[in-house]
C-alpha cells in the first residue's frame, strides 16, 4: 500500500499526543517530520513532549522546533487544560535528543518539501505561526503541498475567546495568510471535536491496551478538555481521522474568513455556510461526525500502538 506522506505541525499537547498515537502507529501514513509550535505552552515545552513520546514508543522522526511566539499577538497559553509541563499526568523517560535536528522548522518543513519526489500534506493541529512563516519565506513550498488538514477554529462558538478556538485565536495573523492562500485547506472544528469524545468506558478499554493505554490514560486524568463522566475531547485526533477515514465526516466546501481586527473577537473563523460574504468557498470544513465511527477508529488505532 502507497502510504501517504504527511507533516505534523504541533503543540504537545494532551490531545496531540493522542493524535500522534494515532498517525505514528498508522500503516496508511508516512510521518516524514514533526514541527513543533509555542502553543499549549512553551515552544521548549511542546518540543520536549514531542520528544518524550518519540522515545517513549522508540520511533525515529525528526523534529524541528519552530516559531517561539505568535507573529503579532501576545503570547498565551493553555496550561490550564493540559497541565504546566503540557503532558502532566506520566512520568516519561527522559528524551532521546537525537531526533532533533539543528534547523528551525520552517526551513526544514522547506527543505523536507523540496526534497520528497512527491506532495505532502501538512497536518497542523496547534497555532499556525510555522505555516504562515514557510508561505511567506518559501513561496515555491506550496507547490509540494498537496493538501493542509487541520484542527481549528469553530462553526459556532470558542474555547479560547467567546467565539474563537485555541489554534487560531493564538496567532490569527498567521491563520488569516493560511486561510487566504489559495491551498486545499480542510478543518476540523471545534464542533466536531466536542463529539469525538472518549467516554468513561473506552478511557476504561484504553487504560487495558498496555503500555501506551496505561500512558494515555493517565493523561487523562490531567486532561481538563471535558472529563471522565461526560468525554475527553480528542480535537487534533480529529485531523488524522479526516487524513484515514475521510468518511466518518460530513463536508461543506464554503468561504471561511478569520478576524483579525476584532476588539472582542480576533481569531474567530468566520464559516460563511449561507453565502453571505459572495466569496468563492476557500476550505472544506468537517461540519459533522459519526461519532461511533470515531471511537471504534480511535481505540482500534490505539490498541496498534502496543
Ligand atoms: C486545540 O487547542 C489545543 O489546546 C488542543 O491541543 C487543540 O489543538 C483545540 O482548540
Ligand atoms: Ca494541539
Amino acid at each position: 500500500m502507497k502510504k501517504r506522506s504527511i507533516i505534523i505541525d504541533t503543540d504537545p499537547g494532551i490531545d496531540d499526543a493522542i493524535a500522534l498515537a494515532a498517525a505514528l502507529f498508522s500503516e496508511e501514513l508516512d510521518i516524514r517530520l514533526i514541527s513543533t509550535v509555542a502553543g499549549n505552552v512553551s515552544l521548549e515545552k511542546t518540543t520536549n513532549n514531542a520528544l518524550k513520546l518519540l522515545t517513549f514508543w522508540g520511533k525515529r522522526i525528526p523534529v524541528a522546533m519552530g516559531a517561539d511566539r505568535p507573529l503579532l499577538a501576545s503570547p498565551s497559553d493553555a496550561a490550564h487544560v493540559h497541565g504546566a509541563s503540557g503532558m502532566d499526568g506520566y512520568d516519561f523517560p527522559i528524551p532521546d535528543r537525537s531526533n532533533l535536528l539543528a534547523e528551525h522548522a520552517v526551513n526544514a518543513i522547506s527543505k523536507t518539501l523540496k526534497e520528497s519526489a512527491e506532495k505532502i500534506t501538512l497536518v497542523p493541529i496547534g497555532p499556525l505561526t510555522n505555516i504562515a512563516l514557510l508561505l511567506r519565506m518559501y513561496p515555491d513550498a506550496r507547490e509540494k503541498i498537496a493538501e493542509i488538514v487541520l484542527m481549528g477554529g469553530s462553526l459556532t462558538r470558542g474555547n479560547k475567546g467567546v467565539m474563537s478556538e485555541f489554534n487560531i485565536a493564538c496567532d490569527p495573523e498567521a491563520a488569516r495568510i493560511l486561510f487566504e492562500s489559495g491551498l486545499p485547506i480542510v478543518m476540523a472544528p471545534l464542533d466536531v471535536g466536542w463529539k469525538a469524545l472518549v467516554r468513561p468506558e473506552d478511557a476504561a478499554k484504553i487504560k487495558a491496551m498496555g503500555r501506551t493505554g496505561e500512558m494515555i490514560y493517565a493523561l487523562l486524568q490531567h486532561y481538563r478538555s471535558g472529563d471522565i463522566n461526560t468525554g475527553f475531547e480528542m480535537y487534533d485526533s480529529c485531523a488524522i481521522a479526516y487524513l484515514l477515514r475521510p468518511e466518518m465526516f460530513e463536508v461543506a466546501e464554503t468561504f471561511v474568513a478569520v478576524e483579525t481586527a476584532g476588539i472582542l473577537t480576533a481569531g474567530t473563523t468566520l464559516v460563511d455556510l449561507k453565502g453571505y460574504l459572495k466569496q468563492a468557498p476557500n476550505v472544506k470544513v468537517c461540519v459533522d461526525i459519526n461519532e461511533k465511527m470515531f471511537r471504534d477508529w480511535l481505540l482500534a488505532a490505539l490498541k496498534r500502538c502496543g
